[in-house]
């Protein structure tokens, strides 16, 4: 049950991990979010609820993430469920313009800063007998198509995907299930702003761009942050689910 629950929501300054944390402070013993920024701007200075905490931390290095599990051990003493957000395609380039640093800094966001952390989560986890814990992270549908110009975001979020099956398999012994969750295009603050500036640019309808993100779908229905949260919440709890990443997507990618 969740609301026996210690959770971690790692990158919480995005959409969805500020979706997610929102969702789950009122239902959960206690939440702690992570992310660059000083303080989350989920809540009020005077409204922040004391099952809440916010730690900010650089958490694609790996001494912050030492610090931020440590922290955590120190306060509760455990962890149950992580769920990791952290990511973002950053740049658009073809293969043959890449310059190395952005490269690099894609795999570091979206891949390597996942890998430290599930590592130090394990660590924490793995005494957790006998409830054991639960890992989800955000990948991507771009884990499984080709999006145009991000070649480096699909390779670092499928290498993501991987991490998942790798990881279950091994620590299946502890009880630990870990899952990944891909989205598809989701309508979120900043990509409505992205979707402003393409209609400037382009001169096309906002309405005509909107329904490019959508042609692909099975339903023609905008996702928002808020679609992927009963999925969030079955993989925060399951005891027998771990190895999956699941398509969240309305149909764009369809498993076979
Ligand atoms: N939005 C979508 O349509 C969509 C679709 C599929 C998958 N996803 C994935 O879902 C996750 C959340 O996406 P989002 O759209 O909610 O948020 P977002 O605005 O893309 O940001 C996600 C998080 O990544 C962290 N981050 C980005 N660049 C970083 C850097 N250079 N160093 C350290 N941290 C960095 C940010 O950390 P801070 O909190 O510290 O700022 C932020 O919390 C990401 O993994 C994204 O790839 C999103």
């Amino acid at each position: 049950m969740l609301s026996e629950k210690i959770i971690l929501v790692s990158g919480v300054g995005g959409a969805i991990g500020n979706s997610i944390v929102k969702h789950l402070v009122p239902i959960s013993n206690s939440v702690v979010s992570s992310s660059r920024s000083k303080v989350s701007t989920l809540y009020e200075y005077d409204a922040i609820p004391l099952n809440y905490t916010h730690i900010p931390l650089d958490l694609t290095e790996e001494k912050n993430i030492v610090k931020l599990f440590q922290m955590i051990n120190q306060k509760f003493g455990r962890l149950d469920v992580f769920i990791n957000t952290i990511g973002g395609s950053l740049y658009s380039h073809r293969i043959e313009d890449y310059p190395l640093e952005e490269f690099e800094e894609i795999l570091k966001v979206n891949l390597i800063s996942a890998f430290l952390l599930t590592k130090h989560a394990i660590r924490l986890m793995r005494d957790n007998i006998p409830l054991g814990g639960n890992i989800i992270h955000i990948i991507s549908s771009s884990s499984r198509k080709i999006s145009h110009n991000k070649a480096p975001y699909g390779i670092a979020k499928a290498g993501l995907a991987k991490l998942v099956n790798y990881v279950a398999s091994e620590v299946g012994e502890y009880d630990i299930r870990v899952n990944g969750i891909s989205p598809g295009y989701i309508f979120t603050p900043r990509h409505l702003q992205d979707i402003e500036t393409e209609t400037r640019k382009t001169g096309k309808s906002e309405h005509e761009i909107i329904r490019s993100k959508l042609k692909l779908q099975k339903i023609q229905r905008k996702m928002y942050p808020e679609d992927l949260l009963p999925l969030v919440e079955l993989l925060s709890t399951t005891k027998v689910i771990t190895g999956q990443n699941y398509n969240c997507t309305v149909g764009e990618v369809l498993n076979y």
